[in-house]
């Protein structure tokens, strides 16, 4: 029997299967097509922070993003929990942006003032105060910004809750399916070849990650996503060292999960989607981890990991249509973000295929077509 469908999404990450929970809870038929398993790559690697704040400074339409989908997360957790019954861990006790210099305190006090026109809860914290709220900090932390609503989730339950929540829906889950190439006839998308046949349907969402260019440099279009591979380690101390999460840069962070376990990321390697964990990689997070919390080098080791982020040219996703190809969509390249994005990323991209845009000026900012990539 043919495989036909209304839509066949590309790839069973966080960001594909929150797209099949939107179009599906629409009454769309939609495929998953993952070519390993769900959730596999980085979906599984993230350390879950909802950091719309402490990882973005200034304004405009990523940033809106962030903000936007980070509120989503209190009822998202409560929709997938009466769907699927799969808890996501949310947790919102806040995050502590770290300086570590004077000059580091400077900098992040005018943070301060930005971030308050959005949440007039961020406060700038002095050295005593930050060590009142996490008394394992060292004491050469010169104070912090305090972010009330950059909270955290379980990124492969949030991704698998998504997958299940979908399927609920109707959706149909293939794993061990590559998507090869795409069938299209006079502009206009037909459906997909893949490792295991063709599968027909009048849309098709490439929500591949990091391997986005990759699927699309046949289609006359060269998106600029590329591979950023991110190594973390955690440990799980017999009783809590920190209690929320602690961000010192963008190369040193500290999530306490419910569990137990500290995660702590993540290296920063550009250009490969080798995800081996390598000693170096991870001797410089324990260098780095250990001046900022000294206890942590007593606490039990737990494990390691790798994942591969994508990345554009930009720092901004494509979440749009393809300039020439009709119902070829793509949701790739949310880099460091995308458990954060991925409520919104579900919502506008569904908007997308079902001609229900909210605000047409806003996600232009995101189209695949922008200027810093080039069509052959
Ligand atoms: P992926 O999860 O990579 O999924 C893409 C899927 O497509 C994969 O399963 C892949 O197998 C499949 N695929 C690829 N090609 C094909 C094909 N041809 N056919 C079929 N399937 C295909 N984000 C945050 O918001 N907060 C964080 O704290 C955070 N921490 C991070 C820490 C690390 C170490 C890393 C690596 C990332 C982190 N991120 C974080 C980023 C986040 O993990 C990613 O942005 C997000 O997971 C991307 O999701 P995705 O669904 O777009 O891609
Ligand atoms: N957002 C954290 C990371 O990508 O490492």
């Amino acid at each position: 029997m043919k495989n036909t469908f209304d839509v066949a999404i590309i790839g069973g990450g966080i960001n594909g299967s929150s797209i099949a929970y939107q179009l599906s809870k629409l009454g769309k038929k939609v495929v998953i097509l993952e070519k390993g398993t769900l959730a596999n790559e980085a979906s599984s690697a993230a350390a879950g922070m909802l950091a719309a704040q402490a990882e973005m400074e200034h304004d405009g339409p990523f940033f809106q993003l962030a903000l936007k989908s980070q509120a989503m997360f209190p009822s998202i957790t409560n929709e997938l929990l009466t769907y699927t019954g799969i808890d996501i861990e949310f947790v919102n006790k806040g995050m502590l942006k770290i300086a570590e210099t004077e000059e580091l305190a400077t900098a992040l006090k005018s943070q301060v003032l930005f971030q308050q026109n959005w949440d007039s809860g961020i406060q700038w914290l002095d050295a005593t105060l930050v060590r009142e709220m996490e008394p394992a900090l060292a004491p050469t932390v010169a104070g912090a910004m305090f972010l009330p609503n950059d909270g955290h989730v379980q990124p492969a339950k949030l991704s698998l809750a998504f997958a299940k929540a979908a399927e609920h829906f109707g959706t149909e889950i293939r794993e061990n399916t590559e998507v090869l190439s795409f069938i299209y006839e006079n502009g206009v998308v037909k459906g997909v070849n893949t490792s295991a046949g063709a599968f027909y349907c009048e849309q098709v969402v490439v929500a591949t990650g990091a391997w986005a260019a990759d699927l699309m440099k046949n289609t006359g279009i060269n998106l600029t996503v590329y591979p950023v591979k991110g190594e973390c380690f955690s440990v799980k101390p017999n009783k809590p060292i920190v209690h929320r999460s602690i961000f010192s840069d963008k190369r040193c962070y500290f999530v306490p999960k419910r569990n137990g376990e500290i995660y702590i990321g993540a290296t920063v390697v550009e250009n490969t989607f080798d995800k081996q964990v390598t000693a170096g990689g991870i001797a410089t997070l324990i260098e780095q981890a250990v001046k900022l919390i000294p206890q942590l080098k007593d606490a039990p080791w737990e494990r390691v990991w790798a994942g591969i982020r994508p990345q554009t040219a930009d720092g901004i996703p494509y979440i749009g249509e393809h300039p020439t190809i009709k119902g070829l969509f793509v949701a790739a390249g949310h880099y460091r973000n995308g458990i954060l994005l991925s409520p919104l990323t579900g919502k506008l991209t569904a908007q997308l295929l079902t001609g229900q845009v909210e605000d047409e000026q806003f996600l232009s900012a995101f189209r695949i077509d922008r200027s810093q990539i080039s069509i052959s």
